[in-house]
């Protein structure tokens, strides 16, 4: 197991680059699930989630080539495996949307249920009834998911909404089993992030007939199959949101480039309130450092709100802002793992229930911190790019499934940051899943 070892304090200056979306690329490489045909796709990000998800694709049937540009070739050439095992799936949540496609074209599928996770209660209960709606027959059995449709999934109009608003994952499950079925399906409360939308778009170029994309109701008219495309995964709009928050919190220059800025409205709108020095320049975001920053309220919320994966990163940052601050979490209420581990490092918040209250210090000095999930790991390390002297973040193998080459992106700004081998007590004692 690696832990990072960051020596703090340093101004990061230069470009940096963002890779293809985690968690567009997870249910897009799904999809192949849903034709025999080779899905050609670009910009798929090297990341442990991505590697872990070919491996269960290829116990499905569906057979993977990957290049070094970050093209991945897939294509289902068997049908015979539809077992998607507790040992697969419980590595990540993102493997649960095998189901749709393997219910839709397969008519039957046996999947783990992904359980919970270490930023609280994760249900599946919206992806089940949206599956059922379509005529699938699903009950639970040793943990497991098995569903069948004999003579195939119909068109139904369905309410995809709860109490923490929409479902990303489930949106996708739901989606991508319309996508074969008879007839028309109207998913309503549907979820907007562009993740979603970009699934949307690689089906329609295989072929799907998707209205309202983009928008909380999705109208899906059936077709018989679908076929081949090729498609190009969306930048990563939280690895950016990552790069821009340390970029303003430690940067004299960063140039966050490659990225979609019209997919971070609501940081903008924050970091303008935060009084925050930065500029848009096409699919460049540049962050200026050193000024004050204002301490400023967020509350998370399904897109186009403020997204709870930069939650944490945003803690980091608010932990030197000028003044107190709150952050209300409304999508997952205990994600605020990295709240104590802030506090290691000088940061002084209190949490009651969703809500945490920030009050800015002076300086962050460095501490040796465990990283819980891959976006508490994220907030560890702007911390500790920002903290006086040396922070050692343990278990990164969270980051690695969500960051291409984080290390040596930074090292690049001037970050001295350090991959190292943890040999200490505990060091592989927890491997629970939360992306
Ligand atoms: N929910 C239900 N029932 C369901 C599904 C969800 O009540 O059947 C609730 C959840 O408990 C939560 C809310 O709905 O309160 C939203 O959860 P959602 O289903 O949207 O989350 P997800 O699809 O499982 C994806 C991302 C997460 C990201 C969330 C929210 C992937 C692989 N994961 O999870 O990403 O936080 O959407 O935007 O796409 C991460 O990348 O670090 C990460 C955790």
């Amino acid at each position: 197991m690696d832990r990072f070892r960051i020596r703090g304090g340093l101004k990061l200056r230069g470009t940096i680059e963002v890779s293809g979306s985690k968690n567009a690329a997870l249910p897009i490489l799904c999809a192949a699930l849903l034709t025999n045909d080779t899905l050609t796709l670009r910009r798929v990000p090297r990341l442990k989630d991505i590697e872990n998800l070919l491996k269960i694709l290829a116990e499905l049937g569906a057979v993977s080539d990957r290049r070094g540009d970050g093209t991945v070739f897939i294509k289902t050439e068997s049908e015979a495996n539809s077992v998607a095992s507790y040992e697969l799936v419980s590595t990540m949540r993102g493997s649960f949307t095998v189901l749709g496609p393997m219910l839709a074209k397969r008519r039957h599928a046996r999947v783990s249920l992904p359980g919970g996770c270490v930023i609280g209660v994760r249900p599946v209960d919206l992806h089940l009834k949206g599956l059922r709606a379509l005529g699938a027959d699903i009950r639970l059995e040793d943990g497991y998911v098995v569903a069948s449709a004999p003579n195939g999934l119909r068109g139904a109009r369905i309410y995809l909404g709860s109490s923490n608003g929409s479902t990303v994952l489930g949106t996708a499950n739901v989606l991508m089993a319309a996508t074969l079925a008879k007839g028309t399906t109207i998913i309503e409360s549907a979820a907007c992030e562009p993740e979603v939308e970009d699934l949307c778009r690689c089906l329609v170029s295989m072929g799907a007939r998707i209205e309202g994309i983009g928008s909380p109701t999705l109208v899906i008219h059936g077709v018989d199959e679908l076929h081949g495309a090729t498609h190009e995964v969306i930048a990563d709009r939280i690895e950016a949101g990552t790069f821009i928050l340390a970029g303003i919190a430690a940067g004299s220059e960063v140039e966050v480039a490659n990225c979609k800025p019209e997919h971070l409205t609501a940081i903008f709108d924050r970091l303008d309130a935060a009084e925050a020095r930065y500029r848009i320049e096409g699919k460049s975001v540049f962050c200026y450092g050193g000024a004050p920053i204002r301490a400023t309220d967020v509350t998370t919320y399904p897109h186009p709100g403020f997204p709870t994966d930069l939650q944490a990163q945003w803690m980091a940052m608010m932990s030197v802002a000028d003044g107190v601050s709150m952050i209300t979490e409304r999508i997952f209420q205990d994600r605020y793992l990295h709240a104590a581990e802030l506090m290691r490092m000088g940061a002084q918040i209190r949490r009651d229930g969703p809500i945490c209250i920030v009050r800015g210090v002076q300086q962050l000095s460095g501490a040796p911190v465990m990283a819980s999930d891959l976006r508490a790991s994220a907030a560890l390390l702007v911390a500790g790019l920002i903290a006086h002297g040396t922070t050692i973040i343990r278990r990164v193998y969270h980051m690695d499934r969500g960051y291409e080459n984080i290390e040596k992106k930074l090292s690049a700004l001037g970050a001295d940051i350090r991959r190292e081998e943890d040999r200490g007590a505990g060091a592989g004692d927890d491997a629970s899943e939360a992306a």
